[in-house]
């Protein structure tokens, strides 16, 4: 199971890193797969409601045209599903105030400002929402970038403080799956990332693609001169699949840049085409994604109302609504 926060316009960095073997994973497992839009949680810092709409509408085509099975998978918005925020506030009781002192997206505020006073609760507390998200679906591993694995393990220090209260284990201790999203480099070859301005999204026309990969700089060898395997072209190159032959004439020499690049804007629009075309058709039916992720709801409702029965029946809290 992952979250995925409401930022749309992916890119090559957020596709290889976190899209690509998320649906991998699912489709390897035999298990079902849980992946929910954490709409709730950019709350804590956008606060307009078509910004919110509009990307929770992006991510979920995006998803899906990347190819999510909705068959397979479990997938929802996080707002749907009422119980992931009963079970957050019961987990407040389990949480020392220390460990979200020492979240790291709280405490680089702090470093900054010098102070909390722009700090709010929605974010103070965003580990103990994660961990719900988590708990709540009997999660096994949770696949994030590197930057999220102090959340998992917030998570798994919340379950074990709940389990060791009433000495039983009624919530499943996480694992988290790191991606390193770091491989993927930008054209500049630093990080890709929105905020080095270095990426290309996935959806972009083929002109953009390839006005993009003309950009790519590039040192002047001449065409016959051999080329660097370090370069961010080559690694572009064999990411996409290009011709090995090609490749390796590539690195011997006979190759100019030129030439290099407008095979590798081409692979790169073969490789998503087909994934652009299905993105065009899903964004502009919301009346199907809304079905999408209602029927995704209704699944992961159903799984969360038990684990919320078991931790409510644990508390000594009576459980009249909603028992199956
Ligand atoms: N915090 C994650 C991010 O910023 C998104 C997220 C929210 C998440 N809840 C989650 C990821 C639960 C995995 C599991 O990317």
């Amino acid at each position: 199971m992952t979250g995925v926060k409401p930022t749309g316009d992916p890119h090559l960095g957020n596709y290889f890193g976190a899209i690509k073997p998320a649906i991998d994973l699912i489709n390897a497992n035999k298990g079902k797969g849980y992946i929910f839009i954490a709409d709730v949680h950019a709350l804590n810092a956008q606060k307009d409601p078509k910004f919110i709409r509009d990307k929770t509408y992006e991510v979920a085509a995006a998803w899906l045209a990347c190819g999510l099975d909705a068959g397979k998978t479990v997938f929802y918005r996080q707002s749907d599903v009422p119980e992931v925020f009963e079970l957050s506030s019961l987990l407040t009781n389990f949480t020392p105030k220390g460990s979200m002192n020492r979240a790291h997206a709280y405490k680089a505020i702090i470093e900054k400002d010098g102070s909390d006073d722009n700090v709010n609760m929605g974010l103070y507390t965003y580990p103990i929402l994660m961990a719900a998200d988590i708990l709540i679906m009997n999660t096994d591993v949770v696949p994030v970038g590197l930057d999220q694995k102090q959340h998992i393990e917030i998570a798994r220090d919340i379950a074990k403080a709940f389990n060791s209260v009433y000495k039983k284990d009624v919530l499943k201790l996480p694992a988290e799956h790191i991606q390193y999203t770091d491989s993927i480099v930008g054209f500049d070859g630093r990080k890709m990332s929105k905020s080095y301005g270095n990426t290309m999204g996935i959806f972009a026309s083929s002109e953009d693609m390839e006005k993009k990969v003309i950009k790519i700089p590039t040192d002047s060898k001449t065409p016959a001169e051999p080329k660097d395997k370090e370069s961010v072209i080559y690694g572009l190159m064999a990411t996409f699949g290009v011709d090995k032959d090609y490749l390796r004439k590539f690195l011997a020499g006979g190759i100019g840049y030129g030439e290099a690049k407008k095979i590798l804007a081409g692979q790169i629009d073969g490789y998503f085409a087909p994934m652009r075309e299905k993105y065009k058709a899903l964004i502009t039916d919301r009346k199907g994604l809304d079905l999408t992720l209602a029927t995704g709801a209704v699944l992961a409702r159903k799984t969360a109302a038990a684990t919320l029965k078991a931790v409510r029946e644990t508390l000594g809290l009576t459980y009249l609504h909603g028992s199956s």
